[in-house]
């Protein structure tokens, strides 16, 4: 069992988070959620409150005593899904200035998988810059760019396209996302 941060923001694709605690959940690992402001109000509308149901922990994203602040903790990994622009601009400027950022920083100082979903379209130069910024830090930077020639016959197959590919640079064992890519050939 390992935990996980799972850092939710207000650009659109909620569902991707969702489905990435509800496999890590089904893994037996643990989701710490934090959500931004505008992400609460963003998950609520596009129906996706069945994360809180996938999630250990749920911070406060003022709150920088909660546990992931610190690189002390026993995290093995973070995501941010779906990236804002803000926080991928946020992180790539190191302002640590809420707790999903700081708990992001964290990762990056500590060595640790920093997954990080931009959802944008179309980017400027200075979304461009800061995903730059933020892969030559470390990061792992993988856009909201479902794949369609397995031809998924869901949107819950098509967002799984994503999903395993976050999964498998969070460090999630190869067989377990294996089972996430299965019903479209592999990762
Ligand atoms: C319905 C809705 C969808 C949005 N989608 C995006 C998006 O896909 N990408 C983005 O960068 N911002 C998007 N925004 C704007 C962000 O919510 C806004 O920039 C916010 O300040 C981000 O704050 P955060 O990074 O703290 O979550 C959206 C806002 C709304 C209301």
């Amino acid at each position: 069992m390992s935990r996980f941060v799972l850092g939710v923001t207000g650009a659109s694709g909620v569902v991707y988070a969702t489905r990435t605690a509800m496999y890590l959940q089904r893994f037996g690992h643990e989701v710490t959620l934090i959500v931004t402001h505008p992400g609460k109000q963003v998950l609520e509308y596009e129906g996706q409150s069945a994360l809180y149901g996938y999630s250990k922990d749920v911070c406060n994203v003022d709150d920088f005593f909660a546990e992931c602040a610190s690189g002390s903790a026993d995290y093995a990994g973070m995501a941010v899904v779906p990236c804002s622009m803000g926080t991928l601009g946020r992180i790539a400027g190191g302002t640590s200035d809420n707790l999903l950022v700081r708990a992001a920083d964290v990762c990056l100082k500590e060595r640790r998988p920093l997954v990080i979903v931009p959802r944008e379209m179309p980017y400027n130069l200075i979304h461009i810059e800061n995903m730059k910024r933020v892969a030559l830090a470390g990061a792992v930077v993988i856009p909201a760019s479902p794949q369609f020639y397995s031809k998924p016959a869901t949107m819950e197959e098509l967002v799984d396209t994503v999903v395993a590919k976050i999964l498998k640079h969070l460090g999630v064992d190869a067989t377990q996302v294996a089972t996430v890519a299965h019903a479209w050939g592999g990762v």
